[in-house]
């Protein structure tokens, strides 16, 4: 029973070192590509609907500021009217959010 109780702690940190060290790449194309797109161009159905821009283009890029888009993946997005354009991240930390705008900035062509 013991050594049961050890394998699953030894297995729970597994895995949660596993989701810590996430790397931004799959927790963005888990996330974020169904609106922004795999390449960052927001070319998909929700991304076109919702008016995601496009993060290739180099203006876009200088238009999103560090902090702008922190709070943004941090607290949500929402249009002049309220409406929801984006939902805040769940159980996403300060670290992998910051990672995720880095990541971002690599669609800059
Ligand atoms: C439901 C669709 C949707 C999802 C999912 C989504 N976004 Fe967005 N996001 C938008 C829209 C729409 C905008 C506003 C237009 C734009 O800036 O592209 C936006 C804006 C942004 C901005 C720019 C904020 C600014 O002030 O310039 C960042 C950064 C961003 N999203 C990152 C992410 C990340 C990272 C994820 C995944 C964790 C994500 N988005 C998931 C739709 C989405």
């Amino acid at each position: 029973m013991k050594k049961l109780l050890i394998a699953g702690i030894v297995g729970l940190m597994a895995v949660t070192v596993s989701v810590r060290a996430g790397d931004p790449k799959s927790q963005y194309e888990q996330s974020c590509a169904k609106c922004h797109g795999a390449d960052g161009k927001g070319d998909t159905k929700m991304g076109k609907k919702l008016g995601a821009r496009d993060y290739t283009d180099a203006k876009v890029q200088a238009d999103m500021k560090e902090d702008a888009a922190f709070k943004a993946i941090k607290e949500g997005l929402k249009d002049a009217d309220g409406k929801s354009l984006m939902k805040a991240a769940a159980d996403i930390s300060d670290d992998d959010i910051k990672a995720l705008v880095t990541y971002m900035r690599t669609f800059k062509q």
